[in-house]
């Protein structure tokens, strides 16, 4: 059976037979005096405060809630300002004495609990908010980043969403070349031809951070000497070693007197920077549309000092015996390019290399498989904080 409320505050005014000022006043008093003997009687402690609180204002089935529904609501228009105000004045009076209490309460505890003034207990540990750390890609970024920047190179960053014209035609790709095959990559739908506000070629998600070569020397006259780190696409089937999205670092360097020599110079500089200073370096014939002479930087296995044999005995499982492994691609920047861009190839000359990160990582740090560096496994993001 649901619960009869008999209490006042449950029927109107013209049930209780108030129907003037002082009637209604004398109403009021009552319930401001039983708040004050419920708070006298119990609200020693915040659960007390709470139920005392929640009898009172409680939204829904506090006494105020129900002198509003059942007193003001239905009173007659001549009696509902006195209503009002006495009814604001309780809900004053009930609000401010709640409030006391509960700092009374509050500093009460702060006494019992020997906190001092404040509250606070500087003896306590503190909040430990654990920070995260950068991927180990950004990690190697930037290490490659830094060791570029001190021998006078910028870093410059270019859209992964490129026009065939800068990913292939400028860099001496022209259409139908066979290298494209290599580059198989992920082309975006068109828009509809009836928007006529849309780019006119097709766009691509870029296969390499060299269409960046063309947009820096677009931008700027020699001397150039950038870095461009950066994700690139391919429609590469997922295994250990391929992924169809990864990241190289551009380099470029143009200048009126760069020769080979200050070519494998910064390369081989770099290479050591970065694997330490015990670790070769050769160069093999290589092929790209863009670099004439093009070459592939190997370094010397890190792991086995290049002898290709293993510790242990037997051979080498990183260099699998070569005691050579392939780094990346390089070369002098081919004179076709520059047509691209206005500069003059009688004047000037350069070279360009495109580092494969997450191989250079996957080498440095023992990694075997390229999968892990996009399976976001705390497991493995944590050994490198
Ligand atoms: N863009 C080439 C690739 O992705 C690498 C490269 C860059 C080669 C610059 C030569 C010069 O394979």
């Amino acid at each position: 059976m649901p619960n009869v409320d008999n209490s006042t505050t449950a029927k109107t005014l013209a049930d209780l037979g108030a129907g003037n000022l002082t009637e209604i006043n004398l109403l009021f008093r009552v319930q401001r005096k039983d708040f004050d003997l419920d708070v006298s009687a119990s609200c020693s402690d915040f659960s007390a405060l709470e139920n005392l609180r929640v009898k009172w204002i409680g939204r829904r089935s506090g006494v105020l809630a129900k002198i509003t529904e059942n007193w003001l609501k239905p009173a007659a228009s001549e009696l509902r300002p006195i209503v009002g105000q006495a009814l604001n004045e309780l809900k004053a009076h009930v609000e401010s004495v709640l409030e006391e209490r509960r700092r009374a309460l509050e500093a009460d505890f702060v006494a019992r609990a020997g906190l001092g003034k404040e509250g606070l207990d500087l003896s306590l540990p503190g909040v430990i908010r654990p920070i995260g750390s950068h991927h180990l890609i950004r990690q190697v970024f930037q290490e490659i980043e830094d060791i570029f920047v001190s021998i006078g190179f910028s870093v410059v960053e270019g859209p992964e969403i490129e026009t065939p014209y800068y990913n292939f035609e400028a860099l001496n790709i022209p259409e139908f070349h066979p290298v494209r095959d290599d580059m198989d990559t992920f082309y975006l739908e068109l828009p509809p031809l009836s928007d006529k506000n849309a780019a006119k070629t097709p766009l691509l998600l870029r296969t390499h951070t060299s269409p960046m070569q063309i947009r820096t020397m677009e931008k700027q006259k020699p001397p150039v000497r950038v870095i461009v780190p950066g994700k690139v696409y391919r429609r590469d089937n997922p295994d250990a070693t391929h992924s169809f999205i990864f990241h190289q670092v551009e380099g470029l360097a143009v200048d009126t007197d760069i020769t080979f020599c200050d070519f494998t110079g910064t390369i081989e500089y770099f290479v050591k920077q970065f694997f330490g200073s015990g670790v070769k370096t050769r160069f093999r014939p290589s092929y790209f549309p863009f670099t004439e002479p093009s070459v592939e930087f190997d370094v010397s296995c890190p792991f086995c000092g290049g002898s290709g044999t293993a510790a242990g005995g037997g051979s080498c499982s990183k260099c699998k015996g070569a005691a050579w492994i392939e780094l990346f691609g390089a070369g002098m920047v081919d004179p076709a390019v520059y047509g691209f861009v206005n500069y003059d190839a009688k004047k000037v000359s350069g070279f360009a290399f495109g580092i494969g990160i997450d191989r250079l990582a996957m080498l440095k740090y023992g990694i075997d498989d390229i999968q892990v560096f996009f399976q976001n496994d705390v497991r493995f993001l944590r050994q490198f904080p």
